[in-house]
């Protein structure tokens, strides 16, 4: 890459989703994971029906999408680009991405759970059942289990749940014994307490409100809980320094950790080259992409063996 492109990449890092405490919490953490074993599935461009469009406690809304494909072939952590269409005249240009919070392949179905951050999610807010949604995916590269993981720990914080629920539904599928940190500000905001429980998966429920959610706690209370019968896998997603906390984690306990992150996305394609992953690469080397290296990487504390 040039000088100058290499400038205008800088300048784009600096447009990404990543906030200034995420970026300090996941500096020198992030890693490009090793090629899967197992191919990942073509993307598919899909008029999806909105089968269902309801509110999800106070703050967030979820969306039932009917788009066969998609639901047969996403894997877990992947999500999908949807153009949300034009709202009081209106034109919303670029798709906005969303993790497949659920997967119904039988029923030819995937769930997304949204927050009402902006122009985008407000519009997609009005979209009424039986209208149509143009929906890009399944894309990325998602969460994966390593070979023989009989336990996981899975911690999401606010719709970061979403991205990590597909390896519910896998753990459940997989007979994997599975604990999953359900982090909001308040009990009611919690997304996944009702699938965690109809796929069989721990829940530990921590809130901003009663600072139960706050890293102390929660590393000292997961220290207590598996110090002694570490998990076989730590997945994650939801905010920079739970990632960190799972990366310090894994450290200790010998185990892999895996993040999803966030970035601002153009075409979630690969194409833009817009979606800089917080990764140090030297000047005239491009740095890996959240849309297609992730968005799950590794995280990996510097200097830890792992
Ligand atoms: C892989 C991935 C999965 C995601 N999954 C979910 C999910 O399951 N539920 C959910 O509520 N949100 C999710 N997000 C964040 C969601 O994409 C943004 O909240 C949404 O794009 C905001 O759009 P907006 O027009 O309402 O906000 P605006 O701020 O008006 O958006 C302006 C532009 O910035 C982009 N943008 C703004 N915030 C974000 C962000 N945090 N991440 C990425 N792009 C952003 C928008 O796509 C748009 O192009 C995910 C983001 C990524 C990258
Ligand atoms: S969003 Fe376009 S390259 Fe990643």
């Amino acid at each position: 890459m040039t000088g100058t492109a290499n400038t205008a990449r800088e300048a784009l890092r600096r447009q990404q989703a990543f906030t200034a405490a995420d970026e300090a919490a996941l500096e020198g953490l992030i890693a490009v994971r090793p090629a899967a074993a197992a191919p990942r599935p073509a993307p598919v461009w899909d008029d999806a029906t909105v089968l269902e469009h309801t509110a999800v406690g106070d703050r967030y809304r979820r969306l039932l999408l009917a788009t066969g494909t998609i639901a047969r072939t996403a894997l877990a952590g992947a999500f999908l680009m949807i153009t949300v269409p034009p709202s009081g005249g209106e034109r919303i240009l670029l798709p906005r991405p969303m993790a497949i919070h659920r997967r119904h392949p039988e029923a030819g179905t995937v769930e997304v759970i949204y927050g009402i951050a902006g122009r985008g999610t407000t519009a997609l807010a009005d979209v009424g059942v039986g209208e149509r949604l143009l929906v890009t995916g399944p894309l990325g590269r998602g969460f994966e289990y390593p070979p023989g993981a009989r336990t996981a720990l899975l911690i999401g914080r606010g719709v970061g749940v979403c991205a990590v629920m597909g390896s519910v539904e896998d753990a459940a599928a997989q007979g994997i014994e599975a604990t999953v940190v359900l982090s909001g500000r308040s009990l009611p905001d919690l997304i996944g307490v009702a699938d965690c429980a109809e796929l069989g998966a721990a829940v530990i429920a921590v809130t901003d409100d009663d600072g139960s959610s706050g890293i102390p706690a929660l590393g000292e209370r997961l220290r207590a809980e598996f110090g002694t019968r570490p998990p076989a896998v730590i997945l994650v997603c939801g905010a920079g320094v739970l990632a960190r906390l799972a990366a310090e984690l894994g450290a200790e306990w010998g185990v892999p950790v895996q993040v999803s992150l966030e970035a601002h996305m153009a075409c979630g394609l690969g194409y833009c080259h817009g979606c800089a992953a917080p990764v140090a690469t030297g000047a005239e080397v491009e740095g890996p992409l959240v849309c297609v290296d992730g968005p799950v990487f590794d995280a990996v504390l510097p200097g830890s063996a792992r």
